[in-house]
């Protein structure tokens, strides 16, 4: 059966446990490590997982005959596969002079408004065919499988128009079909103000609401909708018409929120029930403990602030105050090309104040959860997705450890081995 398979010789098997979103500290550092395991697959799920001691005798002796596809850990340690819930991976073009401006000293918003940043990632991306997006795409996701990224989540939003908007989340589902890392498609229409209409957002909302989100929502192309609510870019009454708007059609909100200035961005999202806001360096204490309250995921993006040398967002304060915490890449073509999952490990503990557990938790049930799996991805538990990886080193301490370098050995996604030996 495809999405057989029997894990020995496991070290050590480290993961977080639970089904929904892991909310508060208790939660978030829930892991549990088990020595000496095993991990035992069946038709893409996890059938059983626990002390090699304990395996269920059939399985044992389907191994021995050979019918049993089996892979053999060599002692080291296995965690769930990493779930990067925030990034914008489909993209035309570059923009490496701007992070030597940066590193200058010249603010992100400044370039910008330069007719700098979003702006020339959307020139290219619409003058890219729909072949150059996949193939740069793929060579993107290529590189996620290697990192350990088993689920990721992609946005549009350097399009800003009905057909690029469109071909960038036809990209994704074109590409979701043809290698293993899984896709979620986010529709980021309002990540900008496109030239078009410079100086009116609110029209250029309208316009998003009546001819691009019915499309994308008929076309089935995206779960989220997603906005860069912001000053000077999509405030808080434009957000809040377009994710009201989004929300009839069906879609899960996201947001950009407090990521440069604090206008309240995490409040509306508590307020309108989004699935994560993401970024929030500025958030108020108040709006992050509304959305603990409310049970939307906080996202937190620390190559971002890294890149951009801001203060990094209060991750510890927002588990404290009762909410899931995932970490994401943010990989995009300006704020942030990095998708070291190595670094965030290495930053999230030497910097965010949190725990190796928490730290894990957040790249796996916390990114699921983010996206609205964490119902059947980012733990190693019977019933779930067997999406998991065995590292070069016998401790899930090492993810942190070797700070910003990649250990990831073997790459298991629905129970097949796609990566590694
Ligand atoms: O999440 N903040 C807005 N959007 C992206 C940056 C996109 C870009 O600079 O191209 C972000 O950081
Ligand atoms: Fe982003």
């Amino acid at each position: 059966m495809p999405g057989d398979l029997l894990v020995t010789n496991i070290g050590e098997l480290a993961t977080p446990r639970g089904f929904e979103a892991p909310r508060g500290p208790e939660a978030m550092g829930r892991v549990t490590v088990t020595k000496d395991a095993a991990i035992l697959a069946r038709g893409g799920r996890i059938a059983w997982a626990g002390p090699a001691a304990e395996l269920p005798a059939d399985a044992a002796a389907e191994a021995r005959s050979g019918r049993l596809p089996t892979l053999d850990a060599g002692g080291q340690a296995v965690v769930p596969g990493f779930v990067d819930s925030h990034t914008h991976f489909v993209f035309g073009g570059f923009r490496a002079d701007e992070f030597l401006w940066k590193a200058q000293g010249l603010p992100y918003m400044e370039i910008h408004k330069r007719g700098g940043g979003i702006a020339r990632s959307v020139e290219a991306t619409r003058a890219a065919s729909f072949d150059e997006l996949r193939a740069s795409g793929r060579a993107r996701l290529d590189t996620m499988l290697g990192l350990g990224i088993t689920t990721v989540e992609g946005k549009s939003g350097y399009g800003l128009d009905l057909d690029t908007e469109l071909r960038q989340l036809e990209v994704m589902k074109a590409l979701d079909a043809e290698q293993p890392v899984r896709i979620v498609p986010t529709f980021l229409g309002p990540h900008s103000i496109p030239a078009e209409y410079k100086g009116r957002p609110a029209d250029y909302v309208d316009y998003v609401i009546a001819e691009v989100l019915p499309v994308v929502a008929e076309r089935r192309l995206a779960h989220f909708a997603d906005i860069f609510c912001e000053k000077g870019i999509f405030e808080l009454a434009d957000s809040r018409r377009y994710l009201e708007a989004a929300r009839k059609l069906g879609f899960g909100l996201k947001l950009h929120a407090d990521e440069i200035e604090r206008i309240g961005g995490a409040g509306l999202a508590a307020e309108l029930g989004a699935a994560s806001a993401d970024h929030l360096l500025k958030a108020s204490g108040a709006d992050i403990a509304a959305m603990g309250r409310a049970g939307v995921v906080a996202g937190c993006l620390p190559l971002t602030a890294f890149t951009l040398r801001e203060p990094y967002a209060d991750a510890r304060g927002m588990i404290d105050s009762g909410c899931a915490l995932a970490l994401a890449s943010d990989l995009n073509p300006g704020s942030c090309y990095s998708q070291s999952i190595p670094l965030v490990f290495a930053i999230a503990l030497l910097y965010l104040k949190l725990s190796l557990e928490e730290t894990l938790t957040a790249l796996t049930l916390g990114g699921a959860a983010s996206l609205g799996l964490a119902d059947r991805i980012g733990s190693i538990e019977a019933g779930k997705e067997a999406d998991f990886l065995v590292l070069d080193a016998p401790s899930c301490s090492h993810l942190a450890y070797h700070a910003g370098m990649n250990i990831v050995k073997t790459v298991v996604k629905g129970g097949v081995r796609v990566l590694g030996k």
